[in-house]
């Protein structure tokens, strides 16, 4: 479906009218900063100014995430801290969107407790954003009912990124693996994939602005293409046809599932030179008896078989992760086999986090006796152990020289440069302001366990 906007001229007239700006805050994932790039698209294109302070901004977008229980609790805070200024200001409007928004209990809420919201806009439905908003600036109608998600795929939105070297771009919308922990399949919709051409017109148009790095976006990437019913088309192909775009130089996704990393995959990462040498591959758990029990379909030899694949592609191959402790039932020996695999993989990043239950999910039923406090201890102890073996990492990379994408200034030193190097390590080092947005070689001199310092090679 294209996106028209049909509202343009006229809310433009509004805006300019009142000097109106806006504020955008995204919780969640990458796939939400995605979609806050798009609403900063559209807000710019008719005429809305970027405030960075949200006190003064006249619209408020929260762009929510319901991935786990204290995200809720947040947005409902901050609303309520809202609350007076939004009814004493007739030109503050709120609205909000994402995730959260496809859930009837938080409708319902948001109907009782706070009236003052101006607009509700589920996922995948930017199309309809221009019209609501016109309706509350124009009219003063506002708009909060729930709307099923939709399940459409919306090309041609206008887009702005914060950023101007690296940018990301979904490739597949929505999840149909309904892991028995996970929120995410009824509030994104089934399994979507964009149009080959969509996509690479995109990144085609992102090297010609500049852009070095992409990053390609969906909640399972390597399920790219499996909804295509006339042409035989995958992700390993659409990253071969990815890299033959001319000036983007770094590639990397999020996230791939292991039940889906094919061996097709594997190689066109091994022949790949733009294919960042940083893989995000999401464990859950280490224990294949709480594996089947979240649905994942894969084993712990299975995800153990993969990094081994990946490491004999490149020994220097970084690897990161998702981990979930506590889940229902989850036992001492079940946590244990999470240990082991990260004491093996020896990961470069793990995002962990405590089981939280979530409404509508099949473990929403699942009997949990573990005590919260035994949950945090193992959390703690798997922060333990990868910090122990983290070093082992970066200390290979000392000595050697590495490519670093240049992103400005470092944020503590005045004086040092930063950026990344295709395993995604942060490296600060001597520059100008001439390198910023380039491809340089950097040297590793030393490692300090979450960044590296290193030495520009002339
Ligand atoms: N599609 C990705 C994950 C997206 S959600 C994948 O399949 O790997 C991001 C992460 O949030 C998940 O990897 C998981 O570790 C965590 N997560 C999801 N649901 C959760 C829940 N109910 N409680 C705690 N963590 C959860
Ligand atoms: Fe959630 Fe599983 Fe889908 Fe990831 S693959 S979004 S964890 S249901
Ligand atoms: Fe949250 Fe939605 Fe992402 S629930 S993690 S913002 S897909």
């Amino acid at each position: 479906m294209k996106f028209t906007n049909n509202y343009k001229e006229k809310i433009r007239e509004i805006v300019k009218d009142k000097n109106l700006t806006y504020y955008i805050d995204t919780m969640g994932c990458s796939m939400n900063e995605n979609d806050s790039s798009k609403y900063s698209g559209i807000l710019e294109s008719m005429g809305f100014k970027k405030e960075f302070d949200e006190k003064k901004a006249n619209l408020i977008l929260f762009n929510t995430c319901c991935i786990r229980e204290n995200a809720e609790n947040t947005l409902f805070g901050r609303l309520g801290s809202l609350k007076k200024e939004k009814i004493n200001n007739e030109d503050k409007y709120i609205v909000i969107v994402g995730c959260m928004t496809q859930q009837k209990h938080i409708i319902d809420k948001i109907k009782t407790s706070y009236k003052f919201v101006d607009i509700v806009l589920g996922t995948g439905a930017m199309s309809i954003f221009p019209l609501k908003l016109y309706n509350v600036l124009k009219n003063k109608k506002t708009d909060i009912e729930y709307i099923d998600v939709t399940n459409e795929v919306e090309e041609d939105i206008p887009i702005k990124y914060d950023d101007k070297f690296r940018a990301s771009v979904s490739i597949i919308y929505g999840c149909n693996n309904f892991c028995s922990y996970c929120i995410v399949p009824y509030v994104r919709g089934r399994e979507r994939s964009r149009k080959k051409e969509d996509i690479l017109n995109d990144i085609k148009r992102l090297a010609k602005n500049g852009y070095k790095e992409v990053m390609l976006l969906g909640q399972n990437v390597n399920s790219y293409g499996n909804d295509f019913k006339d042409i035989n088309y995958n992700f390993p192909k659409l990253l071969q046809d990815i890299e033959k775009i001319d000036g983007i130089e770094i590639i990397r996704f999020m996230s791939p599932h292991p039940k889906d990393f094919s061996d097709e995959l594997i190689e066109v990462i091994k022949n790949s030179k733009k294919i960042a040498r940083q893989i995000h591959l999401p464990l859950q758990s280490g224990s294949t008896r709480i594996l089947k029990e979240m649905n994942r379909r894969h084993t712990k030899e299975d995800y153990l078989k993969i990094v081994e694949k990946l490491k004999s592609i490149d020994d220097n191959i970084s690897i990161s992760t998702d981990i979930i402790v506590g889940f229902p039932g989850e036992t001492d020996e079940d946590f244990k086999e999470t240990l082991d695999v990260v004491k093996k993989v020896k990961f470069d990043q793990i995002y962990m986090f405590i089981y939280s239950k979530r409404v509508g999910t099949r473990a929403e039923k699942m009997e949990d006796n573990t005590s919260n406090n035994e949950k945090v201890k193992r959390l703690e102890k798997i922060k333990e152990v990868y910090e122990k073996y983290l070093p082992d990492n970066n200390k290979k990379m000392i000595g050697k020289v590495y490519k670093v994408l240049v992103e400005g200034k470092s944020k503590n030193n005045e004086n040092l440069y930063t950026g990344r190097t295709s395993q995604n390590k942060v490296v600060i080092f001597e520059g100008n302001e001439e390198v910023v947005g380039k491809i340089v070689n950097v040297k590793i001199i030393s490692q300090h366990l979450w960044y590296l310092k290193g030495k520009i090679e002339v």
